[in-house]
């Protein structure tokens, strides 16, 4: 698949990443394009390969952060980004810009999530409408570790046994809003163990994409997790249920980074995690966030 020239566009280049028995259709890299500057119609190429494959990686660029920033914007307004955990608003000198760093500046880290690992999860589902794509642009990596994976989530509902398919259907979610994917408690919140206390927001767990239309899981993240109307050891059990058909290896795409990659992702349909890296190398991305809206039950 690639998009045709115009005469004004560069034909850009998009190809698989890889292929999986499960998941053949996550992830493609474009080439031939710097994203400082695309027209529409190269903009519009994009947009289908991202619909279409859900993952998107861009390398080589070279981007500062308005740069980053008015690329985002073409998907739509941006959500402002997330409190750091050391309760900083603003990590870089733009409020869109979310920076995921374990880099320690006079005492200070400059970022969120550190050096360990994160677990797998969906950004900022902890909202009514969470964001429909992030972006994470590789300004320094260390080398070695800090790998970031993407799973397939239309992938891991079509996964499920039959069984398994029809209960999670009508199914509601809890998503928790107590801890970060690095584990850490999000500002101004007390942690409970109980995640029906807990602060969040419930979502079909089971969802209809509004753009490609297809049915996938959406779980959001395991820890404090809770189906709506169980008890928790009940849900607890069901949850792991998922999640192990949810996260399997053969929907899983694994990026190494370099610097000047882009990945961009659905967040609707996807989920990432993050492999921990040592702590005294240094590692900075620079992350956006489009608004999105409530994900609609399938
Ligand atoms: C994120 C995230 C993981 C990573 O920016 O949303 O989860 O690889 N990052 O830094
Ligand atoms: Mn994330």
């Amino acid at each position: 698949m690639s998009a045709h020239a115009t005469a004004t566009s560069v034909e850009i280049g998009i190809r698989p990443l890889r292929s999986a028995p499960a998941a053949p259709g996550l992830g493609a890299e474009v080439t031939g394009v710097d994203l400082r500057a695309i027209d529409d119609a190269t903009f519009a190429a994009i947009h289908r390969a991202w619909i279409d494959r859900q993952v998107l990686l861009f390398r080589g660029q070279t981007l500062t952060d308005p740069d980053l920033a008015a690329f985002s914007r073409r998907f739509g307004d941006l959500d402002m980004a997330p409190i750091q955990e050391n309760g900083r608003a603003i990590g870089s000198g733009m409020p869109e810009i979310y920076v995921v760093s374990n880099v320690i500046e006079n005492g200070v880290p400059i970022g969120s999530l550190g050096h360990g690992e994160a677990v797998w999860h969906t950004d900022m589902s902890y909202l009514s409408s969470p964001p429909k794509a992030s972006m994470l642009y590789a300004l320094e990596i260390p080398p070695a570790g800090g790998d970031t994976s993407f799973a397939d989530m239309y992938a891991a509902f079509d996964a499920l046994p039959d069984s398994l398919r029809e209960r999670a259907l009508g199914l509601k979610v809890k998503h928790d809003g107590t801890y970060n994917s690095g584990g850490f408690v999000r500002q101004g919140v007390t942690p409970t163990d109980d995640p029906r206390e807990a602060p969040g927001m419930m979502h079909p767990l089971v969802c209809t994409h509004p753009e490609s239309g297809r049915r996938m899981l959406y779980l959001g993240r395991r820890k404090m997790a809770w189906l709506e109307g169980f008890g928790l050891a009940e849900s607890d059990a069901l949850l792991d249920e998922i999640w192990t058909h949810a996260t399997a290896k053969q929907l899983v795409w694994t990026h190494e980074w370099r610097v000047g990659d882009l990945v961009l992702w659905d967040n609707r349909c996807t989920m990432h995690r993050r492999d921990p890296f040592d702590a005294t190398a240094r590692r900075i991305m620079h992350r956006t966030q489009v608004k999105g809206a409530a994900p609609p039950a399938a």
